[in-house]
């Protein structure tokens, strides 16, 4: 069975509630009769108004929170919980970007604890693993690709994983313009399919949704859905303009249409 192409896009810190809407109102017409999954993680302040947009839409869209705390209330300041995010129509949660993980020093520990939280919630989420550009060069790719699955699905049980999609993003590939090729990307995806399924049996490596991200482009875009192991795309840059975003929403639709032909 194909499954639906994804299509996520990172706005990370960018867009006002105002920019944001503007962005959605076009989006909405400009790929109205898309038949991906596509999911916007927008800044908490875009939230709301985007959640309320969508549900005019008869695409399958979702709105996505970037980050989010564990605890579900307290004194953590600064922070936000998931029924927080899920009061105001969040349906998607991001876990383990490696903007977090280098600039916000979040450990392995941290995103287990979040994906713990998470996978208890009525969203679903995205779990994003990748290289840094140290241990591509040392051959330690798949190596620490495999510590960051472990480590972030310690002690989450078979019956949850169906909540999970997985990103591989290597972090040297975010927001520089280089990617890795659609060969290396899909050789990656396809090992953590090869890990999920050792951690939890074959059928569930079958189903499992694997995004590849890290510079997507209009241009590269459609290479890499065409790869066997990759079901989708984590966009940062390219998702900032409502221009780009859609085009890339229509070519993975001309992929899937070339797959029904
Ligand atoms: P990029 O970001 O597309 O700008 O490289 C990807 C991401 O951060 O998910």
């Amino acid at each position: 069975m194909k499954k639906k192409i994804i299509i996520a896009g990172n706005w990370k810190m960018n867009k006002t509630p105002k920019e944001a809407v503007d962005f959605l109102e076009k989006f909405l017409i400009n790929v109205k009769d898309s038949k991906c999954k596509v999911i916007l993680f927008a800044p908490f302040v875009d939230i709301e108004k985007c959640t309320d947009l969508i549900r005019k839409s008869n695409i399958d869209i979702k709105i996505g929170a970037q980050n989010f705390y564990w605890e579900d209330s307290g004194a953590y300041t600064g922070e936000i919980s998931v029924p927080m995010l899920e009061t105001i129509g969040v349906q998607t949660l991001l876990v383990g970007h490696s903007e977090r993980r280098m600039h916000f020093m979040e450990t392995d520990k941290d995103i287990n604890k979040k994906v713990k939280r998470a996978v208890k919630s009525n969203s679903d989420l995205i779990l994003c693993v990748g290289e840094t550009l140290e241990q591509k060069n040392s051959e330690k790719g798949q190596e620490s690709v495999m510590f960051q699955l472990k480590s972030a699905l310690e002690d989450i049980p078979k019956s949850l994983i169906h909540k999970i999609h997985i990103a591989y993003e290597p972090a040297w590939a975010i927001g520089t313009g280089k990617t890795a090729t659609p060969y290396e990307s899909d050789k990656m995806c396809r090992f953590i399919r090869m890990c999920i399924e050792k951690m939890y049996g074959s059928e569930i490596g079958l189903y499992l949704n694997i995004l590849y991200g890290g510079s997507v482009s209009e241009e590269n875009c459609k290479n890499f859905l065409e790869m066997s192991d990759i079901n989708g795309l984590l966009i940062g840059g390219a998702s900032l303009q409502e221009k780009c975003f859609s085009s890339i929403v229509r070519t993975a639709d001309s992929v899937i249409k070339g797959r029904t032909e």
